[in-house]
């Protein structure tokens, strides 16, 4: 199946807006999570003591929401940007200190992921959103089981666009050893945002 590569600057700017304001576009909550961000994390049925890696975390944001309900179980933010993972250190100091949160600043490919995860987070990750993620698939596959699921969740910033981007999602998971399980979506904040559940497909 051919990709169709859809240029789109929009979930980037939308990043650099969440940045400038320092949380999230709709202060709903305590963490200081969007509604986007908290919609994205409630879809993904993390259970106390599983083992959760994230793509891409940003600045720890789905982090807190994420640890906060792992117990004893264990969490991996990875981000190639310094700036990103100390502020995501920052604002997750108490679970890095009880053990639960690790991050870590690295390239997904170049990441120590370092044992096996029930759930492999990406929310807005530009490579996924986007650009060809075949080495980043590759490098996170290891650490998964037949049970782990990959949730990807994104909003587009033009909502018409949505189920065009969940269709070309699933190809290049396809192409890349992944099955699409399900897609939940919702409009958390009046616009179409969605996550897509993968399995791996060669394990
Ligand atoms: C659009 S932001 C989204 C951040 C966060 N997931 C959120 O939704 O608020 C993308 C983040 O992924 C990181 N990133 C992008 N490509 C990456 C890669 N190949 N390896 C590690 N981090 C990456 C960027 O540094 C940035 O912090």
């Amino acid at each position: 199946m051919a990709l169709s590569y859809r240029p789109s600057l929009e979930i980037d700017e939308r990043h650099r807006s969440d940045l400038r304001s320092g949380i999230g576009d709709t202060r709903s909550m305590a963490s200081g999570a969007s509604q986007r961000q908290a919609w994205i994390i409630d879809q993904v049925p993390v259970r106390e003591g599983d083992r959760v890696l994230e793509l891409g975390c940003g600045h720890g944001v789905a982090a807190s929401l994420l640890c906060d309900r792992l117990g004893d179980g264990a969490y991996l933010g990875v981000d190639r940007s310094l700036k990103m993972t100390a502020a995501a250190s920052d604002r997750n100091r108490r679970h890095i200190s009880e053990g639960r949160a690790t991050f870590q600043t690295a390239q997904i490919v170049d990441a120590d992921l370092d044992g096996i995860y029930d759930w492999v987070v990406a929310i807005h990750l530009p490579v996924l959103d986007r650009g060809d993620p075949r080495e980043e698939l590759v490098a996170v596959r290891p650490h998964m089981t037949p049970a782990s699921r990959f949730c990807i969740g994104f909003q587009p910033l033009d909502g018409s666009a949505l189920e065009t981007a969940i269709e070309r999602l699933d190809g290049v998971l396809e192409l890349n050893g992944f099955k699409v399980s399900e897609v939940a979506r919702g409009d958390p904040d009046g616009r179409p945002t969605a996550v897509v559940f993968a399995e791996p497909s060669d394990l």
